[in-house]
């Protein structure tokens, strides 16, 4: 079969993959900044960079050339041997950092990093049960949907009880967290469960109720990582937590993840306690040391935060009676509606903007980091155009 229509790519893509997706009805073959372009030519405005993950867009020259120079040097270097490029990118990675994180496990994705982080938590502290909350997302691999609130959870083998309790609730954190308790697990700003942003001092007020108690912080960054304006949705806070775990945008596409850890939660971890094949390769490491890096010369953090505000102020002008909320932080945004959003989606993909749910009610923008004033400018002139005409 000559594979260059959408519909051709989707039918071997059905036949031969579990249904695990609600495929979006086209085939990407091709991205390159903010665009990326179907099987038949047609192009989108990125404004979800592949759930959040390429925060440079496609194709970013830095982060090309730095995987292809790499893939000529070395792709492959496992972590009982020590490597230069693993080590520059660590030294980058933990000095945007809580300061109190000084260590990291290397990995390949964010459920690997959550697995990391829990597991860290049970052998530093000894204790089995884990506190989540509602609505929190932290992956699918058995341990961290144990975690994960909501439709997504599957009980599963795994270590001690997992109790969820309302996000942004502190009366519910504190009662639920006693002598058992190895950490409490949760997103500084819950993604897939709706862009909910807590109050200020959530996440400080959470760690005290850790440390009373002698539990750990666990916070998943996976997806707030270099999104929210800051490089950790952590420093919003000033909140040390003592696991951090992270992935998604690190390394602009190329798999990667990282459980950060204190001094204290190293010391309890000993040769043998996690390992992985594929974690800390120097192709992922010249990707991320790439990415980091170009965040930081072209300033992309700062204007991220101007950008969000221009994006949020957009959507809410719209006064559309059909949206209920706009709340987000930097380029991370969601827009809560009061009826399903699959229709609104499949418009603006019509229309030629990608963006995402976050369940039922909720569309969320994750465009790419290096978008501009006439791209956001669009976004919000094609959600209006869609909701005008009903989908
Ligand atoms: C907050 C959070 N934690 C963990 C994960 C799991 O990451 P991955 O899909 O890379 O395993 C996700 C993915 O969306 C996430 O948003």
């Amino acid at each position: 079969m000559v594979l260059n229509t959408n519909s051709d790519i989707l039918a071997v893509d059905r036949g031969l993959q579990p249904a695990l997706y609600n495929k979006r009805e086209i085939a990407l073959v091709r991205g390159n900044g903010v665009t990326l372009w179907d099987a038949e030519g047609k192009s989108y405005l990125d404004a979800m960079s592949n759930y959040g993950v390429n925060v440079l867009g496609h194709a970013h020259p830095a982060v090309t050339e730095a995987i292809t120079q790499q893939a000529g040097t070395l792709i492959s270097c496992h972590q009982s041997f020590a490597n230069d490029v693993r080590a520059r990118f660590l030294e980058i990675l933990l000095a945007l950092a809580p300061e109190n994180l000084t260590r990291a496990f290397l990995c390949n994705s964010g459920a690997e990093a959550i697995e990391a982080g829990l597991k860290f938590a049970r052998v530093a502290t000894g204790r089995p049960n884990m506190v989540a909350a509602r609505g929190a997302y932290h992956g699918r691999t058995a341990a961290a949907s144990e975690v994960t609130g909501g439709k997504h959870s599957k009980q599963s083998g795994g270590g001690g009880a997992v109790t969820h309790v309302p996000y942004n609730n502190l009366d519910a954190l504190d009662g639920a967290v006693d002598d058992q308790t190895a950490a409490i697990i949760i997103e500084p700003i819950q993604g897939e469960g709706g862009i909910n942003v807590p109050d200020d001092g959530y996440l400080l007020a959470a760690d005290q109720i850790a440390q009373r108690n002698g539990a750990l912080l666990i916070l998943d960054e996976v997806q707030t990582t270099l999104r929210t304006g800051v490089a950790f949705a952590a420093a919003h806070d000033g909140v040390q937590p003592d696991i951090l775990c992270t992935a998604k945008g690190l390394a602009n596409g190329v798999p990667i993840g990282a459980a950060l850890v204190s001094d204290a939660v190293a010391a309890e971890l000993g040769g043998g306690i996690y390992g992985s094949t594929f974690g800390g390769n120097p192709l992922a490491c010249a990707a991320g040391l790439a990415t980091l890096q170009t965040i930081e010369a072209e300033g992309l953090l700062p204007s991220s935060v101007e950008l969000g505000e221009q994006l949020r102020s957009g959507i809410e002008g719209l006064n559309h009676p059909s949206i209920r909320a706009v709340r987000g932080r930097g380029l991370m945004t969601g827009v809560e509606f009061r009826t399903r959003v699959t229709p609104i989606l499949r418009g603006l993909q019509e229309r030629g903007v990608l963006a995402l749910p976050a369940g039922s009610l909720v569309i969320r923008f994750l465009p790419p980091l290096i978008i501009q004033p006439t791209d956001v400018e669009l976004m919000v002139e094609t959600l209006g155009e869609t909701l005008a005409t009903g989908s």
